[in-house]
């Protein structure tokens, strides 16, 4: 293998330097971990997503050992939301992880991935009387309830049933996590959680409802968090309630640490496990409980990436820079349009490393003008035909994908070392209408 990370301009190689399971060989071209991605994206085509379960086992493993290297015992609920799909489930349940769930269905998903009750625990403002039913039906380890009137509603649920749920009290602390505001979740504005001054007497009434049975708390400030300065905020904050509670003669045995841990999408840096663990121990640890965290992104984000290959290069004069129009679009991945996120993009092909840089306006095909992955992008000039990946898609990416101008859902696959094999086949065209249904009224008009 021969590295082409020397030849590549300064922008390309502080890339390289923040993705460091990815390289660029001369011949193989983009390398993802152990895997060659012109093979697969000449094989499978694209749009297609990619994981790659050595680097998901991989950080799996160096979140875990951060914990065990602080002598720090701490459940690692992943949070599903990020890519509930079941090779991955099944993976991280065989690395010995729990979930972190929002909803029946990710209940009944969790499940089936053989993830056992006992490392589940359940996350979300607005919880249905099925869901919370089915939780406390199936004895998971844990419901995080957000509201004095969830708590009152699952009381009443657990009578019903003669069974008794385990809660822990999800509290907004009021911290800000620093992070882009749509993905900001402890704010007082925003709809999460218990407000801090309320927590004690909510706490109170837990121990006072039949049914119920009081863990401690939660708390969760948002996602793609890179400094550590929030989550010792929000630690502080919970040590002086938890203080408190034991003050007040209430039992507090748990502290779920909420997940938001950030990734390097760019050149910032990605949040790191030892430092979190670090700070963990110095505040957590005194109070002696059963310490547990959510986290999503940090595990699967930099594991996927989803190929997808030029359809047309359009110039429209010297005002802008060319538009590359590539397969895949907002429908496949909504980061972008969503959240104006800056994904890496890399060429697949060596020999497309040979080509003159260009600043390149980089496109999907759908109808909307926010169907943007990058402007003015520095890149060897792109041509129909050619592959690129677009990088640290593993997370909020397949999961958050719609069929919008009647696209059908991509295909995924799972590699480790030189293998590959699709996990979730792509959809057809016709997948699309196979359930709509014609109304009998409109056929009686024709
Ligand atoms: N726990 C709770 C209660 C959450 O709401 C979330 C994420 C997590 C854990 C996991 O957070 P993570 O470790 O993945 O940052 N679609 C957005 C992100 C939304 C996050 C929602 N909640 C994006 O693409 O950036």
């Amino acid at each position: 293998m021969t590295s082409l990370i020397k030849s590549l301009p300064p922008h390309l190689q502080t890339l390289l330097q923040t993705h460091p399971d990815l390289s660029i060989d001369a011949k193989e071209g983009l390398v993802f971990g152990q895997t060659p991605l012109q093979a697969i994206a000449t094989k499978y085509g694209s749009p297609t997503w990619v994981i790659n379960a050595d680097i998901l086992t991989a950080r799996y493993k160096k979140l875990d050992q951060a914990f065990k290297d602080e002598q720090l015992d701490v459940s690692i609920h992943y949070a599903m939301k990020a890519n509930g799909h079941l090779a991955i489930l099944d993976l991280l349940a065989k690395e010995g992880a729990g979930a972190d769930i929002v909803s029946g269905g990710e209940l009944l998903r969790a499940l089936k991935a053989g993830i056992s009750p006992s490392k589940i625990c359940f996350s979300g403002v607005g919880k249905t009387e099925e869901e919370l039913t089915l939780a406390i039906e199936t004895q998971i380890a844990q419901i995080n309830v957000e509201s004095r009137e969830e708590l009152h509603l699952l009381s009443k649920l657990a009578q019903k049933i003669g069974k008794n749920a385990a809660v822990c009290l999800r509290i907004n602390p009021d911290v800000d996590a620093k992070t882009h505001h749509k993905i900001t979740t402890g704010l007082a504005e925003n709809k999460f959680g218990i407000a801090y001054k309320e927590a004690i007497s909510v706490y109170k009434e837990a121990h006072e409802l039949s049914n119920i049975t009081p863990l401690g708390f939660d708390v969760h400030i948002g996602s793609q968090i890179s400094s550590t300065d929030p989550y010792r905020q929000a630690f502080v904050k919970m040590v002086e309630l938890i203080k408190e509670a034991r003050a007040q003669g209430l039992e507090v045995s748990t502290l779920d640490c909420g997940g938001g841990f950030g990734i390097s999408y760019h050149d910032e840096q990605e949040a790191s496990p030892a430092a979190i663990a670090a700070l963990m121990k110095e505040v957590l640890a005194p109070l002696n409980l059963k310490l547990g965290i959510e986290p999503g992104r940090w595990l699967i984000g930099p594991s996927g990436i989803l190929i997808s290959k030029v359809v047309m290069h359009k110039d429209n004069g010297a005002d802008t820079a060319p538009f590359v129009i590539i397969d895949a679009a907002m429908n496949d991945l909504v980061r972008p349009a969503m959240y104006d996120a800056w994904h890496g993009i890399l060429p697949i092909n060596a020999e497309i490393y040979q080509r003159p840089y260009k600043a390149l306006n980089i496109d999907g095909p759908v109808c909307e003008s926010s169907d943007i992955f990058a402007r003015d992008r520095s890149l060897p000039n792109l041509q129909p035909g050619d592959f690129i990946a677009i990088l640290d898609a593993g997370a909020y990416g397949s999961v958050m994908s719609s069929t919008y101008n009647a696209r059908p859902m991509a295909a995924q696959i799972m590699v480790s070392g030189k293998q590959a094999e699709i996990i979730q086949a792509r959809q057809s065209v016709e997948d699309l209408w196979q359930d709509e249904i014609i109304p009998t009224f409109s056929s009686k008009n024709t």
